[in-house]
């Protein structure tokens, strides 16, 4: 059986209504900004999913989506390292386009500092990063974020596509957990 939530819930950090908001100025935003050129918007899986759909019904502009799905290389743990490694690549040539990568957190910089690398060399004519929330205090690569939802201090988040052993990405707003309460699932 796998825990419900509200037993390690500490708290909610960003409600629903609050995401909800947020999403609608950064759509709008992101609507005046590329007015007039086609945007490319890069899913990373699975973790992006939920701020992608969300977002890109706010965006006033023709836009493509593309999926992308990598790993950190040597964990399964909560903290990504270094290199990562493509588990699914984008379908299309993304060569002069204006690409809008879109990702639930960015923690240490990492992924998406390899995953700009690697993208890059695909010579697209602008890659920028829209991040739903922004672990700034643990930054250790950077990374060009364009927009951002949420500042968040050093606490593990889940909820709102962010998971909890895979489990949890359904939940509409953004909670901290106790990890003094949290029971991993098993087998
Ligand atoms: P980075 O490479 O250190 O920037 O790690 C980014 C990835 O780590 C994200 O895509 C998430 O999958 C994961 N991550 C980092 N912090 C959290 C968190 O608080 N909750 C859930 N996932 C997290
Ligand atoms: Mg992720």
């Amino acid at each position: 059986m796998v825990q419900d939530y509200r037993e390690y819930l500490e708290k909610v950090l960003v409600s629903e209504e609050q995401i909800q908001q947020r999403v609608k100025e950064l759509g709008a935003q992101i609507s005046r900004d590329y007015a007039g050129q086609e945007l490319l918007i890069v899913c990373i899986l699975r973790g992006g999913v939920m701020f992608t759909t969300d977002l890109i019904r706010q965006i006033d502009l023709p836009l493509a989506i593309e999926f992308m799905a990598v790993s950190s290389y040597g964990t399964g743990a909560r903290q990504s390292q270094g290199e990562v490694r493509i588990k699914l690549d984008l379908d299309t040539s993304v060569t002069g386009k204006h690409i809008l990568i879109v990702e639930d957190i960015i923690d240490s910089g990492h992924t998406l500092s390899s995953v700009i690398e690697i993208l890059q060399t695909r010579n697209p004519k602008s890659i920028y990063i829209c991040t739903l929330l922004d672990k700034y205090e643990r930054r250790e690569v950077d990374v060009p974020i364009r927009y951002c939802g949420f500042q968040i201090k050093n606490e593990f988040v889940f909820g709102y596509g962010l998971d909890m052993d895979e489990y949890y990405r359904n939940l509409p707003f953004i909670g901290t957990v106790d990890l003094e309460k949290y029971e991993p699932p098993r087998g």
